[in-house]
């Protein structure tokens, strides 16, 4: 597939699927998110780790592939900013943005790996879950765009999975394991029709991404041959697991909200370990006062 047709496809995606409300109040996006009730505080928690990395104040707040601003911890990035700026090649995602942020935001249609904007001008950024949507030959040009517009002194927060995870690839048969008795309870409770509506959704959620669009994800060793030449970069944790590693292992029943605070506490441990390893990094990208 050629570099358009790439973006093409996933701007259609998001315009049409991805960012369509379903009955349930939640986007067709959020099925890929694990939103039960014993991973809540996890998941929260994970989402606010954003905040420490970014500077609190300022005018222009970037978020690069803002989609629809869809969860109510994405507003704390820019409370202390005068101005939002979503970027986004969907439509649609702008405009369901502007129904959270309204008048503190500004919508742009853009493309992240050929921004619009002057260098220097960004107080803060963030851009989640986007950059893995870029064709390869984008990845390079995406990572040094964001690093051009923003203000010298000030960092950006770039969350995007890992191609693979050590500890996912290495827990793979555990997690095979509780998922084949979580089924057998369930059976055995009466509760397969049920189970396999789970089953079906988990089905999907084992890519970890949406199906139907074009995703490729990078390797540490990627960013470090091709960026930390040219860029100021670390590499934190923002969430070690997987959704299908959330559904499998956590469960109220078993204290899986207890083991949830201690898997983030072992993360707040070693946050590099974790964001090197785990699936999710949190990459921090700094600009010098003076280059
Ligand atoms: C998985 S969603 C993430 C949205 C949001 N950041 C979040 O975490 O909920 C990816 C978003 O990136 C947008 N996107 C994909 N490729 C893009 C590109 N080349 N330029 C700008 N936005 C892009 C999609 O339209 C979609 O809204």
């Amino acid at each position: 597939m050629s570099e358009t047709e790439v973006k093409n496809q996933v701007r259609q995606f998001y315009n049409k699927v991805g960012w369509q409300m379903l009955s349930d109040g939640f986007y067709q996006n959020a099925r890929y998110e694990d939103l039960r009730p014993v991973s809540k505080e996890y998941i929260h928690r994970c989402h606010m780790r954003i905040n420490r990395h970014i500077h609190q104040t300022g005018r222009f707040l970037l978020d690069a592939g803002s989609g629809p601003v869809q969860y109510p911890e994405y507003l704390t990035y820019s409370e202390g900013y005068q101005f939002r700026v979503c970027v986004d090649i969907s439509i649609v995602a702008l405009q369901e943005a502007r129904q959270r942020v309204a008048d503190r935001g500004l919508y742009v249609v853009a493309d992240v790996a050929h921004l619009p904007f002057k260098e220097d001008v960004f107080d803060a950024e963030v851009s989640l879950h986007t950059l893995h949507h870029l064709p390869a030959e984008d990845k390079k040009p995406a990572y040094l765009e964001l690093y051009r517009v923003l203000a010298p002194g000030k960092t950006a927060a770039v969350v995007n999975g890992w191609t693979e995870s050590g500890l996912m690839r290495s827990s793979f048969w555990y997690v095979r394991l509780m998922e084949i008795i979580g089924i057998w309870i369930a059976e055995k409770r009466g509760k397969q029709e049920k189970k396999q509506k789970e089953k079906k959704a988990n089905t999907s959620v084992k890519e970890k991404e949406p199906t139907g669009t074009y995703i490729q994800k990078l390797s540490p060793e990627w960013m470090r041959a091709e960026l930390s030449e040219l860029i100021s970069y670390q590499v934190w944790v923002w969430r070690s697991v997987n959704v299908r590693f959330l559904r499998a292992i956590f469960h109220r029943p078993l204290a899986g909200k207890f083991f949830l605070r201690v898997l983030y506490q072992l993360e707040e441990l070693a946050p590099h370990f974790f964001g090197k390893h785990g699936q999710y990094p949190l990459i921090v990208i700094s600009k010098p006062e003076n280059r």
